[in-house]
């Protein structure tokens, strides 16, 4: 018996990096998984691999800045699945890294459209069908980040964002209480993916650095000595989306390997 044999899960993100690993380990738990993002064949990939491992897994090629597409996601998960039990919304980019008063109206948009309108569309959708459906409920994880929780000098847009979905979170973890969903909030420090290291590649050019000098920087900063592993995000967020959870709800789980230990 695995924790979430029976339920389905929707992983948004799911092409890469800490999604992927999400991907695979709420297959592991048993759930049958419907997954988001922009590439198709990265998503069918995962999908085959998926169901060459036993599992069950539908991949539906989404961006979630779009209310349409989302929309469509949640409905083709109950047409497949038949309800949706855990949503784990994950998806971001990193698109400026202008100083604050460089960037443009239209990049305030794009940015905070991908990274925080995004997630709320999604726990929309996914909150209308958990309350409608039979048994009634659900568990939620927004990954947030520990730029969430200060600020970012060169990335203030996604700073806002990741900080605006600890805030959505917690409204919604108090709006729902009542009606069997909870919602709690991935707040990720330093982890091994695509997107850490364009992050990286990005300073070390600007900074005119060897890329091994911005990840000892990393490293140097990190209490337990390393960059995590994406499983080590995603075993959080399937744990946040188990009845081992079920009495946390409005919670920014921290999961940095120590990182902001010092600040908080
Ligand atoms: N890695 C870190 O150190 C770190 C630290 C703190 C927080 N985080 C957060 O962790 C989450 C996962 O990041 P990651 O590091 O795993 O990054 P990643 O490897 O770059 O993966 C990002 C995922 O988001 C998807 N995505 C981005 N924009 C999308 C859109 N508009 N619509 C649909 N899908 C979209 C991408 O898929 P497609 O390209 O196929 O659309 C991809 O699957 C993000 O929320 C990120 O902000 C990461």
């Amino acid at each position: 018996m695995t924790r979430l044999s029976g339920k389905v899960a929707l992983v948004t993100g799911a092409t890469s990096g800490i999604g992927k690993a999400a991907a695979l380990a709420f297959a592991r738990e048993g759930a049958r998984v419907v997954m988001a993002g922009r590439r198709a064949e990265a998503g069918e990939e995962l999908r085959a691999q998926i169901e060459q491992a036993g599992g069950q897994a539908l991949f539906v090629q989404t961006d979630v800045s779009q209310a349409g597409q989302v929309e469509n996601l949640v409905n083709r998960a109950v047409e497949r699945f038949g309800r949706l039990d855990c949503a784990f919304n994950n998806a971001a980019t990193i698109t400026n890294f202008s100083f604050t008063a460089d960037i443009s109206e239209e990049e305030f948009d794009h940015e905070i459209n991908l990274n925080l309108k995004s997630v709320w569309l999604c726990l929309k959708y996914e909150i209308q069908q958990m309350l409608n459906q039979a048994s009634p409920g659900g568990a939620i994880v927004n990954t947030s980040s520990v730029n969430g929780l200060g600020g970012t000098p060169g990335a203030s847009l996604y700073s806002v964002s990741k900080s605006g979905i600890l805030a959505l979170t917690k409204s919604a973890a108090l709006e729902y209480a009542t009606k069997n969903i909870r919602v709690n909030a991935l707040v990720a420090g330093a982890f091994n993916t695509p997107m850490l290291q364009g992050v990286i590649t990005s300073f070390a050019d600007r900074a005119n650095l060897e890329q091994s000098a911005v990840e000892n920087f990393y490293n140097e900063r990190i209490p337990q000595g390393r960059i995590g592993r994406p499983g080590e995000a995603a075993d959080v967020a399937v744990w946040l989306c188990s009845d081992e959870a079920g009495y946390v709800t409005g919670h920014s789980m921290i999961v940095d390997g120590g990182m902001s230990a010092a600040y908080r």
